[in-house]
């Protein structure tokens, strides 16, 4: 697998339609560079509390802030890079191989997650240590 890092990890702009209405952005498949096969979200997350923690060998996902805030902190086994997350029209891309940690929730806050694949235990590394001999690889 390519050895990908965090600048691999780019803010991307979610193109919106302004009105007076209301503003309406859409994922279309332009916009993300993959095909979406799961959506969750994070909400009613308490203050204080921190998600993620963890890395994938395969998944890419999509992580935008519908809702509120919070901060991403990304991690490759050398660099880290740590955002926040605060605007609906703008998602973080998250390849495959990238330590990730949510943290700094605003009350109210939702995380909508598109992911290019169905739930597998077996895709997550949680541990650290692991984490490190695996990028070393
Ligand atoms: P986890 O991915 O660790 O949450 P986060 O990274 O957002 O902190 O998942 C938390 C629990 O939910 C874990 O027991 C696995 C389960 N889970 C599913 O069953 N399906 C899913 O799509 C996800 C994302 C998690």
């Amino acid at each position: 697998m390519m050895n990908l890092t965090v600048s691999d990890c780019p803010i991307i702009e979610i193109p919106k339609i302004k009105d007076y209405r209301g503003n309406l952005a859409v994922i279309e498949k332009e916009v993300i560079p993959f095909t979406i096969a799961r959506v969750y979200y994070l909400f009613d997350v308490p203050s204080g509390s921190a998600r993620g923690g963890h890395a994938h060998k395969n998944l890419t996902q999509f992580l935008v802030a519908l809702s509120g805030s919070f901060d991403v902190v990304l991690k490759d086994g050398k660099d880290q890079n740590r955002l926040t997350l605060n605007n609906p029209s703008k998602g973080l891309l998250i390849k495959p191989g990238i330590w990730r940690e949510l943290e700094n929730f605003s009350s109210g806050a939702v995380c909508l997650v598109l992911a290019s694949n169905v739930y597998e235990e077996e895709d997550y590394i949680r541990e650290f240590e692991a984490y490190q001999s695996y990028k070393q690889r």
